[in-house]
Order: structure tokens, then sequence, then C-alpha cells
């Protein structure tokens, strides 16, 4: 530990540094990550990947004329506690400043190396972020050479796909999968540890330009999304819950990141971008959706880490609101690990959003106190003859000497960082990892995985007359025609990608199976988007397909013999109104962004080897909607003043819905029977637990107790039944059960319907599966009321289990809600 006298020496040096520093004329220029740069710190990556997978190895601390065994941090017999208390009592303030950002300096003084914490793995390993090295040059410029060459990574489909599959199995396969791949690659010194996935926001608005990367517009799903992928990241066999272990010590395999916290769904849309959008949100829209999923994703998914928006939340930008990160995330929902800002986030509150005219000092401190743990740079301080610096640790010294940031503020940032290296084996090694290494990579179970991830979230909008699967033995030849044909891997793969082990177009798919030919009297058709249209950074302006891909279809359906078939990549819902019902086009499929398997996913599909059993994550407008809100408004209830009509299928029941939330056919058919024991409850409202409600004005007289709220109420009531599904067609096939609950129809203001619970089920031909389910019933009944209290309303609740094709054979039962004084 530094002495105190020493600590202040080093404040006088810091000021005599700073006026130094700022008689230096302007030579400090920000900008992107220079090449340059990526080449330096990539030979220190390297090298330290190359002999050594971990910063306590007695002949790496030998080569740097250091003995590890002086140094407790490195001690594997103490508590991952005090060796973190250890390692930040050695260090400097400047070392301590210097480890606020992502490309951290690490303190080679006492064999602390430097880190880059910046990996993305949303959906395979990405290339984005300075750390992930992929040798194939198309991916990065850079020095890529470490122990092995490396061109590519599993690629799967967009979130936004697997979404659709609601098959938590899959969603948790695919976080083991990235995370064999993450640390084989951290093994040849080719990646880090610390991944920025899942993105969790809820998909608001249907013109978002990020929807493709979300798992969809329901909060209850994208918390289970999170939690399965989160798992799936981190969760070491034997080690994969807290129960008697510190949860701060729990060893992970890599440590995923809940982004982007919190309200943040505006990129850029009508000049309001992400970085000034002031969003104006009700306490009842944060408890009741934005925070749902971030709250699942940190209590059952044990994230380790939470970015913070670049948005502000009423007034406040994210990164420095004390109240949603030191409050919130760290000790309401007990955080066992960091927090993140998103990439520049703390710049923009000075450069871009002059948030109170805050100086760069002002925003660090601020942001650091609010609960920040690390500061992620896009953009970069480069001087000549001095380390990189990131905005805080460009800042932090000023902050630091101007008495704005305190030193155990620092402390505590880097405690949350460092006991996140720990659990990661950063410093020890994890033995069961430490052999991965290439061969790990693009094995041929990683791959499958991704055809059938990518096969399972394909859902089919339209089949007139049973027109699909094509049988290949019969139509010997297709005419293959529109932009996505062909569409490259930057179309298929998406947003947050790498370069897949394996590309397969859609032509090439189709191709496996029959002959493609312009003569042929069968015709499909691949349209959609891309990521010109929507992406980070850009929300989109319509809903509507490109013109001309409109008329094109059109055209081929009017001059083809035989209905057509239309395919459609998208991340968002497009509007295909023109195509719903006409005639001449048969069969719609909607395949999302699947990935490097794509191709023979979509065919897999058409001619009838795999059964279709995706529903939509979210609901297809109609482009006549985005005219009724404006993108800025975060109220998800209708705003009659306004004549606003409500967002996401929870709150919207206009006309404007082309295909609703939940909706999917199949080449079969299923049939619904509900069994069930008990359907009345009552929940104890003993000390204190009722609530009022508003009601609707035609209801004359209301319950005593009108609602129970669920805050500190044991709520170990529950409703069990079945649901037996009965495949009554004569093809295999998956099918997602869906259960909403109903709120009593007299309640005011509440969620129209909401997801309780899901499951997929595979149902042999003309055989029936039988789905159990039990609903705690203030996690199933529960809704927020006005002044954001999460209560079980009185009366009669409804459950109802929606078929995908809107057909009859929904079922749903009440649930009668009473309470015991
Ligand atoms: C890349 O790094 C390797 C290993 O550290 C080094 O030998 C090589 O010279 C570097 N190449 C370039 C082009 O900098
Ligand atoms: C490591 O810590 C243990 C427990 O305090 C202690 O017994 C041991 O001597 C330490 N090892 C070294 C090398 O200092
Ligand atoms: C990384 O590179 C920097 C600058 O070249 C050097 O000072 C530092 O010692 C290197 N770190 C390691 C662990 O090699
Ligand atoms: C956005 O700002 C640019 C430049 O000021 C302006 O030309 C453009 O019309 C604006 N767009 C919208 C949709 O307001
Ligand atoms: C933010 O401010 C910086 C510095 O003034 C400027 O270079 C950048 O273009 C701004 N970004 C946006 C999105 O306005
Ligand atoms: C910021 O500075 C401007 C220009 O000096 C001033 O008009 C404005 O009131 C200041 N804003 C705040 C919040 O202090
Ligand atoms: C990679 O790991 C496998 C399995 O542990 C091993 O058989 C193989 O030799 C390793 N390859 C290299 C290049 O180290
Ligand atoms: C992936 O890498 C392997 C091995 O280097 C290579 O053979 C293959 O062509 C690459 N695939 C793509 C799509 O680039
Ligand atoms: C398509 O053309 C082939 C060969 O001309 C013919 O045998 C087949 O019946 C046609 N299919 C349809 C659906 O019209
Ligand atoms: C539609 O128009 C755009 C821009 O003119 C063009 O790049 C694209 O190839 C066209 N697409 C089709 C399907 O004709
Ligand atoms: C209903 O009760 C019977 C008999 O106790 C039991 O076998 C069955 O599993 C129960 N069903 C449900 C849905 O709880
Ligand atoms: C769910 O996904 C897993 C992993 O891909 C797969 O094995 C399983 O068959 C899927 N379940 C259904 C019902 O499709």
């Amino acid at each position: 530990m530094a002495p105190l006298p020493f600590h202040h020496l080093l404040v006088a040096m810091a000021v005599l540094l700073l006026l130094l520093c700022s008689a230096i004329p302007s030579s400090a220029s920000s900008r992107t990550l220079p090449a340059s740069a990526a080449t330096t710190t990539t030979v220190n990556v390297t090298r330290f990947g190359k002999a050594y997978t971990k910063v306590c190895d007695a002949d790496r601390f030998a080569e740097m004329g250091l003995d590890m065994s002086s140094f407790p941090y490195c001690n594997a017999s103490l508590p991952y506690a005090d060796r973190v208390r250890d390692l930040i009592g050695w260090m400097t303030v400047e070392e301590k400043v210097g480890n606020l950002g992502d490309i951290s300096r690490g303190a080679p003084r006492v064999g602390l190396p430097p880190y880059r914490w910046w990996s993305e793995g949303l959906h395979g390993i990405s290339s984005t972020g300075p750390s992930t090295l992929f040798d194939d040059l198309r991916s990065k410029p850079g020095n890529h050479s470490g122990r092995a060459t490396v061109n590519n990574g599993t690629v799967f489909a967009n979130v936004i796909n697997s979404a659709a599959s609601f098959n938590e199995t899959l969603w948790m396969s695919i976080g083991q999968v990235v995370s064999t791949e993450a640390r084989a690659m951290y093994n040849l010194g080719k990646g880090g540890l610390t991944y920025w996935s899942p993105n969790i926001n809820v998909v608001r608005d249907p013109r978002w330009g990020r929807a493709l990367e979300t798992p969809g517009e329901d909060p209850l799903v994208a918390g289970r999304y999170a939690v399965n992928f989160v798992r799936g990241m981190q969760d070491i066999p034997g080690h994969d819950d807290g129960t008697g272990g510190d949860p701060f010590a729990r060893p992970i395999k890599t440590s995923a990141c809940c982004k982007h916290y919190a309200a943040y769904d505006v990129d850029d849309w009508h000049n309001h971008t992400r970085f000034t959008f002031d969003a104006r949100v009700s306490e009842r829209d944060m408890a009741e959706t934005f925070l749902r999923p971030f709250e699942m994703c940190v209590r059952e998914g044990d994230a380790s880490g939470v970015m913070c928006s670049y948005n502000r939340v009423n007034g406040v930008p994210a990164c420095a609101d004390a109240r949603l990160l030191s409050g919130t995330v760290r000790r309401d929902w007990q955080l066992h690990g960091y927090i993140v800002s998103d990439c520049d986030a703390v710049r923009v509150m000075t450069d871009n959003a002059t948030w109170l005219n805050y100086t760069g000092a002002d925003a660090s401190a601020a942001a650091l106190r609010a609960g920040l743990d690390l500061d992620c740079a896009e953009s970069w301080i480069e001087e000549k003859g001095k380390p990189l610096r990131d905005f805080l640790s460009e800042h932090g010294m000023a902050a630091v000497a101007g008495g704005k940031m305190r030193e155990s503020d620092i402390d505590g940032a880097l405690r949350n960082q460092y006991m996140t290296l720990m659990r990661l084996g950063y410093f020890d090694n994890i033995p069961q990892y430490a052999s991965l290494n290439e061969t790990d990579i693009c094995t041929d179970e990683h791959r499958s995985l991704a055809l059938d991830g990518a096969r399972q979230g394909i859902v089919l909008l339209k089949n007139h007359d049973g027109m699909l699967p094509l049988d290949p033995n019969k139509i010997l030849a297709v005419a293959v025609h529109g932009p996505h044909a062909r569409a490259p891997e930057k179309v298929m793969d998406g947003d947050y990608t790498g370069p897949p082990c394996r590309y397969v177009t859609p032509r090439q798919g189709i191709s496996q199976h029959v002959k493609i030919s312009h003569k042929a009297n069968m015709t499909i058709y691949f349209g959609g988007i891309n990521l010109h249209i929507e992406r980070e950074g850009n929300d989109r302006e319509d809903l509507l397909l490109p013109k001309n891909q409109t008329a094109q279809i059109l055209h081929f359906a009017k001059v083809s013999p035989n209905p057509i078939i239309l395919v459609i990549l998208s991340g968002g819902g497009i509007d295909i109104s023109f195509a719903q019902k006409h005639p001449k086009i048969g069969a719609i499929l909607w395949a999302g962004y699947p990935g490097g398997e794509g191709g023979n996913a979509i065919a897999d599909v058409i001619f009838g080897r795999y059964n279709p059993g995706g529903r939509l994550p979210l609901t297809w407008f109609k482009n006549k909607y985005i005219h009724q809100i404006p993108m800025t408004s975060m109220e998800f209830r209708p705003v009659p003043e306004l004549g606003y009509p409500g967002r996401t299928y929870k709150f919207y029941d206009g006309p404007d819905v082309l295909y609703p939330f939940g909706y999917g056919l199949s080449y079969t058919k299923f049939l619904y029977e509900v069994s069930t024991n008990g359907t009345s409850v009552t929940l104890p409202a003993t000390g204190g637990h009722c609530k009022g409600l508003s009601y609707k004005p035609s209801v004359a007289t209301t319950p005593a107790c009108q609602a129970v709220n669920v805050d500190g109420h044991a709520c170990a009531e529950t409703v069990s039944f079945n649901i037996s599904v009965t495949n009554a067609g004569g093809r295999d096939g998956a099918h997602v059960v869906l259960v909403y609950t109903v709120p009593p129809p007299e309640v005011a203001q509440a969620p129209i319907k909401q997801v309780a619970a899901f499951q997929r089920v595979l149902v042999p031909a003309r055989s029936t599966a039988t789905v159990p389910f039990t609903l705690n019933v203030c996690k199933a009944f529960g809704i927020v009321e006005r002044t954001a209290y999460t209560v079980v309303p009185s009366g009669v609740s409804k459950v109802l289990v929606e078929n995908g094709d809107s057909s009859s054979s929904s079922v749903s039962f009440p649930v009668k809600i009473d309470f015991s004084v």
C-alpha cells in the first residue's frame, strides 16, 4: 500500500505534469484507434499470449526482472478479494488512472500486463473491437501473427433469428460454443476474455436500426434470452451457481455483458442521435419494460458485466446516473462484475451533449462516482511519445488533482475490474480450458449447431394451399431471383460478426436440391433489406421494401405460370401487405439474417428437410403505423391526447398489424388441449400489501383489496396446467407453445396480454406431446401499476395459449385471484 505522504507527493507531481501538459501546444488529437497503435499493442498481446496465458507465471515475472513470490496478488491460495486488494495496493494513482480505459496500460512495474477489454460475441466471435484478431485480412488490419492461423469462426444466425426459435436450449448452446471458441482465441493470443454481448434492449419501435441484434419486443423473452446466453458464455460445470460459494468469486468461462443500459433504442432518427437523445421515461415503463431484461440478465443470469448507454434518461446521461448504476444495478440487483461505458459515452457527455457544461474532468469524475468502472473508447487521444489515452485516463489525473475524483472511487472501479479478471482465470488460467486451440474453432459440431439454429429461427408467414415444401423429385428446376439470391456475407451475417467458417448463399443452398434455370416454372424471389437500411447508428425511414423490389416481385408473380415463393431477409419487420393476400405469391418465409450456414437452412425449409417452427419475436407493423407516433416518444401505452397508438403487442391493438408477435406457421397442424386442476388462487394480503388500481369507467364496484403488492410478498402460490399438443398432420415438427396471461378486463391501462412462459417441443406426426407449466402467480399475473409497483390484480385473469397461426386451436382458461386478509 502506498503510504499517505507518498500519495500526496503523487498528487503534487500530477499537478506539475498537468501544468506541463497544458503548456504543450495542442498536438494532441482524438481519433479512431490508428493502425499503428493496433500493431504496437498487438505485439504486446501476442507476446503475452504466445508464451503465457496467465499473468501469474513465475517465468514471466522473471523475464521482467521481478520475483513473483513477492506479489501476494499472485498467491492462488489467497481469496480473490485479498489478491485484488494487494494488486491495487501496489499501484500508484497514475497507474490506476491508466487502467480506467478498455485498452488498459497495466502496471509493468508490478508485473501487471496491459489488457484489452473490448471483445464482442453477439452471435459468434466478432471482429469488432481491438482485441479479436482473425488472420483473415478482410477482417481487420493490424499484426495478426499469433501462435496459429485462425481465419474464421462459427457465425450463428443473428439474435433476432435465434429469438424466433423460442428455444432456450439453443440460446444456451450458442453461448457455450461462442465461449469455447473465445477461450481458444485467447489461448492463441488472438482474443480477450470479456465479451460485450448480449444486446437486450427491447424493440420498442419497429424503425429501430438494431432490432437484428436483439431478442425482440417482449421483455420476458429478452430476459430469458439473456439468462441463457449469459449462462452459456459464463458457466463452468461445477461452478454454475453461487450456492455455498462467494458469488463474487465464482469462476467463469468468459465474461458476458448486458447492454445497453438503459432505455436505449434510438440510434439516429430525424437527427435525434443516440449521443444527445434524452429518453423521457416514466417509472412505470422503466420497471415494466426497459429494466426487466437487465434485471433478469444480472440476477438470474449472474452476468459479470453491464454496459451503460449513450443516451440520457430523464435528463441524466445513463453513464453518470448514480441511481441507475450504483443504486439499481450494483446495490439492488447485486451485480458481481463491472460496469463499462458504451464506447465514448463519457466523452460524448462533454463533446456532444454538453451536459451541465461539464469539463472532461467533471464528466470523468461524475461517471466514476455514479458507479462506472471502465471507459470504453472509440476515439483515442494520441500524442507522440505517450501511450494512447481514452477519455478517463486522459482526464483522470486532472480530476484527482482538482479534488473532483476520489482515489477510493478509482480503487472501487479497479476492484470490480480485477475481480472479474480473477474469476476468468486471467491471473491463474482455468485448467479445463487451457488446451483449447484452433482445432476447437469451426468444429463440425459448432457448424451443425449454426445450421440447426438458423433453421429453427425461420418463420413461415404464408403457405397457400400447402405450396411448401417443394418436392425436389417433382420440381426439377426453379428460377431464383432477387437481390439476396446471391447475398454476400455482409448481408447474411448481419452485424457484429467475424468471418464465417463457411459461407453458403441462398442460391447455393437451393442448388443442392434442384437445378436452377430460367426456364423453370417455379420462381423463388430473395428480397428484403440490409445493413444500409437498418444498422447501428441508423434507424429506418420506413418499413417498406425498397421500391424496385416490390415492382420486381409483382412482375415475377404476374409472369410466372405458378405462384411464386418469397423469402425475406431482414432484422426488423417489413410491410409486405401487397404480398400477404396476393394469389400469385403462394408462400412467404422470413429468414432474418441467418449467418454462414443460412443458404442451407433456407433450402432445407423450402424442400421440406426441416419443418419450420419459428414464431415472430416482434410485431410486423404496416407502414401506416409509423406515421402515428414519433420514434422519440418512449411511452408504451397509448397517449390519446397526442393520438399515439401504443407500442408492441402488449399495448397496441389497432388495425395496422400485418403479422402479429408470435405469428408463425408449420407444414403440419397442431391442436391444443388444456388440463388443469386448480384455477382459483388466494393470496394472503396481510401486512399492508393492498394497493389501489385504475379501473375502466364502466366498472361500478371494485373489490376492497384491489391488488396485492408483490414487493416483499412471499408469493409461493402457483398455477399448474398441462398443454397437450397434438400434431394432426403427416409431418414431424417443432412447435413453440406460447403462454400469455391476460389481466382482468375491468383494469384500466393494463397490458392486452403478456408472455408468461414458452416452450419449444418436437411433436412427431400424428402424436401428442404433453407440456407441463407451473406459473408463479406473482410473476405471471403481476402487472405494473401507475406508481411502478408490481401488483397482482384481484379478479379473473386468464391464461391464454395462442397458436402461431391464429387458428381456432388456441386455448384459454380463467384464473380467479382473490385475497385473504
Ligand atoms: C508481428 O508480430 C510478430 C510477433 O510479435 C513480429 O515478429 C512481427 O515482426 C510483427 N510484424 C509486423 C509486420 O509488425
Ligand atoms: C500464500 O498464502 C498462503 C495463505 O496465506 C500462505 O500460507 C503462503 O505462504 C503464501 N505463499 C507465498 C508464496 O507467499
Ligand atoms: C507493451 O509495450 C509497451 C510499449 O512498447 C512496453 O512498454 C510494455 O512493456 C509492453 N508490455 C509487455 C507485457 O510486453
Ligand atoms: C437533419 O439535419 C440535416 C443537416 O442539418 C438536414 O439537412 C436534414 O434535413 C435533417 N433531417 C431531418 C429528417 O430533419
Ligand atoms: C461529437 O463531438 C465531436 C467533437 O466535437 C465531433 O467530432 C463529433 O462529430 C460529434 N459527434 C456527433 C455524433 O455529433
Ligand atoms: C452552459 O454554458 C452556456 C454558455 O456559457 C450558458 O448559456 C448555459 O446556461 C450553461 N448551461 C448550464 C447548465 O450551466
Ligand atoms: C490442439 O488441441 C488438440 C486437443 O487437445 C491436440 O490434439 C492438438 O495437438 C492441438 N494442436 C496444436 C497445434 O497444438
Ligand atoms: C475459413 O478458414 C479455413 C481455414 O483457414 C479456410 O480453409 C476457409 O476457406 C475459410 N472460410 C472462409 C469462408 O473464408
Ligand atoms: C413444371 O414443369 C415441369 C416440366 O416442364 C412439369 O413436369 C411440372 O409438372 C411443372 N410443375 C408445375 C407445378 O407446374
Ligand atoms: C434497386 O435500386 C437500387 C438503386 O437504384 C439498385 O442498387 C438495386 O440493384 C435495385 N434492386 C433491384 C432488385 O432492382
Ligand atoms: C392434477 O391432479 C392429478 C391427480 O392428483 C395429477 O395426476 C395431475 O398431474 C394434476 N395435473 C396438473 C396439471 O397439475
Ligand atoms: C432446441 O435446440 C436444441 C439445440 O440446438 C436442439 O437440439 C433441440 O432439438 C431444439 N428443440 C426443438 C424442440 O426444436
